[in-house]
């Protein structure tokens, strides 16, 4: 086994023995996935083929009618979802550059797939640590032919916009002639700051893709949601990209089971957040961001080496069987790391002294 995959077991059966969890929940072995999946399957339920009918079918109807768009289109990963409308967007104007924020997803974490794979050009929209706003998108120097909103934008500290200013940057780049894309991995939650339903929001964009393995705890898999003749091109192009898998029920139902059981329990999760963030900020040298979360997810810095807070962490788990934070990386100021602090259904039990209490417990295992 690699050292990796050694620590990845060993976070897993930690996690998994602990009754108290603060971040995140407790990981679900491969035959607690399965049972989840059989629960979820109607007695007569026939495989998909191709991606045709059975549970896939079922869930892209499921998603089309919550993002009230005309269409939704299952994929095996967002990544090859999000390609797909961009390239879309570029082939209906004619433009090719895709105004991207530095630290989207597809700038950070894929390779430069729009650009090898794509033919795209990445135009910066703003270098501030949110999504951008609507001068900044009048003010670019090049044609876009589509503006992607990473909603919320993850890397900085899962931050979303206000409704009005979402408004006013998709009628910004409207009036540049770009389309809009929304990546909607966590949008799930997201209409708690927004304070607008899913399909109040997804009618901003032109396409929307939305991740089943995040905020649902699906195994993996996305949807790309729009009018029904971006869905035809994105059947095209996904199985141009490799994404026609043969069967894709057992994904298909563990999302669907997401759906019915943890969407509407994201709400209580954000609401929670708050505290758990004011709770944290409390800590000695501690720092969290956003002060108020806008989503269940924010980012916790502490004054110690990432490797000291990841030990103490696994430590506590395996000594104590309580979860505090995972996840922990150095940060460019020698001494504090960060980590990304997930508040769900575990967290809920937890009120604010509870929280200080875990904390307490975590840091006696720091080295002095
Ligand atoms: C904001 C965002 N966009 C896109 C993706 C890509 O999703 P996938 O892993 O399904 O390719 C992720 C995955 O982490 C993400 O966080």
């Amino acid at each position: 086994m690699s050292d990796e995959r050694a620590k990845l077991v060993r976070r897993f059966t930690a996690q998994r023995g602990c009754d108290t969890m603060l971040s995140g929940i407790r990981p679900a072995s491969v035959r607690e996935q399965l049972a989840v999946i059989g629960k979820t399957a109607a007695e007569d339920a026939v495989p998909d083929f191709y991606g045709e009918g059975g549970p896939v079918e079922e869930l892209e109807g499921r998603v089309a009618g919550l993002l009230g768009t005309e269409a939704a289109v299952f994929f095996p990963t967002g990544t090859m979802a999000q390609q797909i409308a961009l390239r879309y967007g570029a082939e209906l104007t004619g433009r090719d550059g895709v105004g991207l924020h530095p630290l989207s997803h597809p700038v950070l974490h894929e390779r430069d797939a729009h650009v090898l794979l794509a033919g795209l050009r990445t135009v910066r929209t703003t270098d501030a640590p949110r999504n951008p706003i609507a001068a900044e998108v009048a003010a670019l120097d090049e044609p876009i032919g589509t503006l992607m909103l990473e909603l919320p934008l993850r890397d900085a500290g899962f931050v979303l916009p206000e409704w009005d200013e979402l408004t006013a940057v998709v009628t910004a780049a409207r009036e540049r002639g770009a389309r809009v894309h929304l990546d909607g991995a966590r949008l799930w939650e997201s209409t708690v700051h927004l304070a607008h339903p899913l399909a109040a929001v997804a009618a901003l964009a032109d396409s929307t893709y939305v991740s089943f393995y995040k905020s649902l705890n699906g195994h993996s898999g996305a949807a790309l949601a729009g009018d029904a003749e971006l869905v035809r091109y994105a059947r095209a192009w996904r199985h141009r990209h490799g994404g026609n898998l043969f069967q894709q029920w057992p994904a298909a139902l563990a999302a669907l089971a997401g759906l019915t059981h943890e969407l509407p329990r994201l709400p209580r999760y954000v609401a929670h957040a708050k505290v758990v963030a004011a709770a944290l900020a409390t800590l000695p040298g501690a720092r969290v961001y956003p002060e108020r979360p806008h989503t269940h997810q924010f980012r916790l810095w502490l004054p110690h080496p990432a490797d000291a807070l990841n030990e103490a962490a696994l430590a506590l788990a395996e000594e104590e069987q309580a979860w505090f934070v995972g996840g922990w990386r150095d940060t460019e100021v020698p001494g504090v790391a960060l980590a990304e602090v997930t508040v769900a259904g575990p967290a809920l039990e937890l009120d604010a002294d509870q929280v200080v209490g875990l904390a307490d417990r975590f840091l006696r295992r720091l080295p002095r």
